[in-house]
């Protein structure tokens, strides 16, 4: 399989076929997304929160990012890497999103940036897009602003609000964006946008209609379970089978069950 290319997503708008994209942080989990063939692995900042147990992302670093970028953009060799970039690391203009987004190209394999916000940011949307960076996009709930919106709640309920976001997607793709993660919206508001746009919609949380979907990959195999918003399904349960396994190991160590005759050298 080749490398899936930003054309190769659009086409996919264009002919109606879904995109697929799941987050992965490490070499292991990259492995694996890459192996069934999904169009794109975000390493997104929820690392932050799955990986490294902070309450939030606020205060996941570039070099964070990059370390991690770089165990995902080593092992892909067909899905399209995305490097998020956290916070404070675009907000101060174009400039400062062009050094950072650069790293992810430059040292960590990535293909492409993603950018919470939509009007605010087009200066830096089009910097990088004009300097041959890919960006994609990220409206509505935007987890960098969790204090701003005083929460992880649904955006866009009201007219004025969904009508705000439509005007964020407008300028998102006219900044020159190749997609755009539409998070925890109506579904109404997120068909809108997919109907509208010409670049493609990726939904978490926004309903079917979107031109594709995300899931954070720890959520959907049932690893990370502090927390499991609505959107979420959960294709596998491997919190509970890991602890079962380790259980088990306690409980045979502690017995003299292991190591066997099988696993001891003659
Ligand atoms: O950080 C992340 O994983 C994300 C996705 C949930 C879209 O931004």
């Amino acid at each position: 399989m080749n490398r899936i290319t930003i054309e190769e997503l659009q086409e996919k708008k264009r002919r109606g076929q879904k995109i697929t994209v799941l987050t992965a942080y490490d070499a292991l989990f990259a492995r694996i997304v890459d192996h069934v063939g999904l169009d794109a692995i975000l390493v997104g900042d929820s690392l932050g929160v799955v990986v490294q147990g902070r309450e939030n992302t606020l205060s996941v670093t570039m070099d964070e990012m990059i370390y991690h970028t770089r165990m995902v953009g080593r092992v892909a060799r067909h899905a399209l890497v995305i490097g998020d970039m956290p916070f404070m690391s675009y907000q101060q203009g174009a400039g400062q999103a062009l050094e950072n987004a650069g790293r992810f190209l430059q040292e960590a394999g990535a293909g492409a940036v993603k950018l919470e916000g939509g009007i605010r940011i087009t200066a830096q949307i089009e910097a990088l897009a004009s300097h041959g960076i890919p960006v994609l996009g990220h409206i509505g709930m935007t987890p960098q602003s969790i204090h701003q919106l005083g929460g992880y709640k649904v955006q866009g309920r009201d007219p004025e609000a969904a009508r705000q976001i439509i005007d964020d997607a407008r300028a998102v793709q006219e900044a020159g964006a190749f997609a755009v993660v539409l998070e925890a919206i109506p579904p109404q508001v997120a068909g809108q946008i997919t109907r509208t746009l010409s670049i493609p919609t990726i939904g978490i949380g926004a309903g079917p209609d979107c031109d594709g979907q995300v899931l954070v990959l720890y959520d959907m195999l049932g690893l990370f379970s502090d927390f499991t918003p609505k959107f979420v399904r959960r294709y596998a349960e491997l919190q509970a089978l890991a602890r079962e396994a380790c259980r088990l190991y306690k409980k045979e160590v502690e017995d003299g069950n292991f190591p066997g005759p099988d696993e001891t050298y003659e």
